[in-house]
């Protein structure tokens, strides 16, 4: 039978390689994305599956009732999978309040229409709330420390960790309160194609393109473990189709490096791959900056429980993962151009310039 999907967010990173993975591999079912077009999404993401009779396109506010209620009726939605966010670390230091807004407020507006939505069908027991969290709610890991795991206690740091932790809490006491059927994954650094300009893999591989500064925050010894988005996106499919209301799901690729280790490592790609680079050998630009404000030093994700319970494991290693990053950045640079706008570099200037002054 097909469902009717809601992707909230679809227009950014992770959502719209969910889309395009869920079109792929169900093509009978609706797709609707939802999504606000902030500075970090792109219609353009979506250029594959736009044709497509069973996909739809809303622009909209997560925070917007009406809008959310409305398409839930319409479009007779089964399934949410909330990806929209405000996702940037480095931005919720510098202005929080759109975080809270869109995490935690947005949150609770989806789950209040969804639950509404499911009560007035008679609470179906196949209908499914996905939200997409962070490992980063579980805080900082010190070297000998154990990876996290679903039963680690959250102690977010920042005010973009803090609210994921809060939207966490709140998926999680629908299912107690009302046994809403909603699922919490809680996944590490993801890379790979349509990952804006702002997060570490992509800035540093346009970087090296441009001939610009590689910034390192701090010693470049913090520890990040990298999923390959197409891997997550398995992931969650698995989740939604086998994964049990009320639980969380930790999902990692089992792939810890050091920022410097990582980036000497992009830099070594770039010169074989990319002819004519402006600097090389493109180390040279590698330039350490002031570190990031309450910068958590290591984490780790134990995705055990996925793997014993759903039969998920990362299929794609770091080295295959980064050099598909590479070449896809290399081949694609009509999509990333037009991303280092007046707001990128007004973001870059405050991040990297003016705010180094005060940290
Ligand atoms: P992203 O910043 O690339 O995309 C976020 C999308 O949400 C954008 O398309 C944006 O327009 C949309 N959006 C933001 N506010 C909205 C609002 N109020 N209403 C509707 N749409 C809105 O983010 P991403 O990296 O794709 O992350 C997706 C989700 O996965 C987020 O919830 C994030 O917290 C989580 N996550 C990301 C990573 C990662 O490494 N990128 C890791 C763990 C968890
Ligand atoms: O762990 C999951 C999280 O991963 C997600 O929840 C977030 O949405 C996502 O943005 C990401 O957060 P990070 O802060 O870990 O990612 P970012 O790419 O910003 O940084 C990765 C590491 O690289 C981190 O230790 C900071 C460092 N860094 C980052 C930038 C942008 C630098 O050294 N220099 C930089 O210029």
């Amino acid at each position: 039978m097909s469902r009717r999907l809601l992707v909230t967010g679809g227009a950014g990173f992770i959502g719209a390689n969910f889309v395009h993975h869920w079109c792929q591999v169900y093509p009978s079912d609706r797709v609707v994305v939802l999504d606000a077009l902030t500075y970090a999404a792109n219609r353009r993401n979506l250029a594959l599956v736009e044709g497509r009779e069973n996909f739809r396109f809303v622009q909209g506010n997560i925070c917007d009732r009406s809008v959310v209620e409305q398409l839930l009726t319409t479009e007779n939605i089964d399934i949410i999978a909330h990806f929209a966010a405000e996702s940037h670390v480095d931005r919720s230091i510098l202005e929080p309040a759109a975080f809270v807004q869109t995490n935690v407020v947005g949150t609770f507006t989806l789950l209040e229409a969804f639950r509404q939505h499911w009560e007035a069908k008679s609470k179906p027991s196949s209908y499914r709330f996905l939200h997409i969290s962070t490992d980063e709610v579980y805080g900082s890991l010190n070297p000998d420390d154990p990876a996290f795991c679903e039963t680690t206690p959250y102690a977010p740091n920042s005010p973009y960790s803090a609210s994921k932790a809060g939207s966490d809490h709140l998926i999680r006491a629908y299912y107690h309160t009302y046994k809403l059927p909603t699922i919490v994954t809680n996944c590490s650094n993801n890379y790979g194609p349509y990952q804006f300009p702002e997060k570490l893999i992509p800035l540093i591989c346009i970087n090296i393109l441009m001939g610009k500064p590689l910034p390192i925050y701090g010693d470049g010894k913090n520890i990040r473990d990298w999923l390959y988005v197409g891997d997550h996106c398995h992931a969650l499919d698995v989740v939604i189709n086998h994964g049990k209301p009320g639980e969380t799901y930790n999902i990692g690729g089992n792939n810890e490096v050091e920022n410097l280790n990582l980036v000497q490592t992009l830099c070594q790609m770039m010169d074989e791959l990319a002819p004519d680079l402006p600097v090389f050998p493109s180390k040279q630009l590698i330039t350490f900056v002031k570190d990031r404000p309450g910068h958590d030093r290591r984490y780790a994700i134990n995705a055990n429980k996925i793997k014993n319970q759903l039969g998920w494991m990362p299929s794609v290693t770091i080295a295959e993962g980064l050099r598909l990053t590479v070449e896809w950045y290399l081949a694609h640079r009509d999509w990333w151009e037009p991303l280092l706008s007046a707001e990128y570099q007004a973001f870059y200037r405050k991040n990297y310039l003016e705010s180094a002054n005060d940290r």
